[in-house]
């Protein structure tokens, strides 16, 4: 279990991270949501004990990172940004030495590593030197190093960056895999991302946190659940036509997209009734679930989504 404690990092004047509580628990996988800037790098960085707060505390699993910040550090395999690593060794030679690091038992090194290996799909590339590589290849590294010491927490800083999408889809389906019974925080940009792998996300800009909720529930809360979208010809006279119902509340025309946004319930239900009983020609129509940039906008922009 995670349990940070009024987490506060200044630098001078400037809060970058303002007085963060929150628990997590195993089985949880958490994605930090935030613009840039939005202090989710530092408090990564506290958590894993790279940073000392300026005030406030974590415990893992009731250890604190400030006051024991060795032995904290020891369940917690982290993914910096930006994945950093010795670039003048080989993808093995690093692996081991970070398997040797994290006090790994000596006969047990070997297979911590060709796991690793196997698990980021490094096996082409093992006898490599790192600065040698592609961006993505390094991240896979990084990623690698990560879970060397099959770790009970995992704090990956945009683990997915810079991958290719097969990469992108390995890489989440790793971290979907191993999620059962540890704890996983990562930060990502990726909005499908979240609603991917997480089950759990928290909105933070400026220091903040503004949002702490399932990635479905965040979806609900955007203007467009349950909204009904198409592509049309002759837009214009169908949305004056679709206005009249009365389960539409509101219609809009977006780059030649209709949405029409409920009142009330069977929206889907009379806007496919009167398609058909119109003949009208549509080339797209969709049941919005919700759109989670939306929500992120309204909510890192200064409004609380309704
Ligand atoms: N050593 C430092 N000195 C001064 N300011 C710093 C320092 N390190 C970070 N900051 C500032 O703290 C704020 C939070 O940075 P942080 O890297 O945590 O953001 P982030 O949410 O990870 O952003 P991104 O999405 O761009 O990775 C930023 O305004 C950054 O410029
Ligand atoms: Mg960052």
């Amino acid at each position: 279990m995670i349990e940070v404690k009024s987490l506060s990092k200044s630098y001078g004047v400037f809060k970058a991270v303002d007085d963060l509580s929150f628990t997590v628990r195993a089985g949880q996988v958490l994605g930090f949501l935030g613009p840039n800037g939005a202090g989710k790098s530092t408090t990564m960085k506290m958590l894993t004990g790279f940073l000392t707060p300026t005030s406030g505390t974590a415990l893992i699993n009731g250890i604190d990172v400030v006051e024991n910040s060795v032995l904290a550090r020891k369940t917690i395999g982290y993914l910096p940004e930006g994945a950093p690593s010795y670039g003048e060794m080989t993808v093995q030679q690093f692996l081991g030495f970070v398997a040797r690091a994290r006090l790994i038992d000596k006969n047990s090194v070997a297979v911590s590593v060709d796991r690793a290996i196997e698990k980021l799909n490094l096996s082409d590339v093992k006898h490599q030197v790192i600065e040698t590589l592609s961006k993505g290849f390094k991240r896979r590294v990084g990623l690698a190093q990560a879970i060397i010491h099959d770790p009970q927490i995992l704090i990956l800083d945009e683990p997915t960056d810079g991958l290719d999408p097969n990469q992108k889809r390995e890489v989440r389906r790793l971290i979907r895999a191993m999620a059962k019974d540890k704890i996983i925080i990562i930060s990502t940009h990726i909005l499908e991302e979240v609603e991917a792998v997480c089950n759990r996300v928290m909105i933070i800009a400026e220091g903040r946190l503004l949002a702490d909720d399932s990635p479905q529930a965040l979806i609900m809360r955007s203007r467009y659940h349950n909204a009904v979208s198409l592509v049309v010809d002759a837009a214009e006279k169908v949305a004056s036509i679709l206005g009249e119902l009365p389960q539409v509340a509101r219609v809009e025309l977006n780059e030649g997209e209709l949405t029409l946004f409920p009142a009330g319930d069977g929206l889907f239900e009379a806007v496919t009734a009167t398609i058909s009983a119109n003949q009208w020609q549509v080339s797209a129509l969709r049941l919005e679930a919700g759109r989670l940039d939306e929500v992120f906008h309204t909510i890192t922009s200064g409004g609380a989504a309704a």
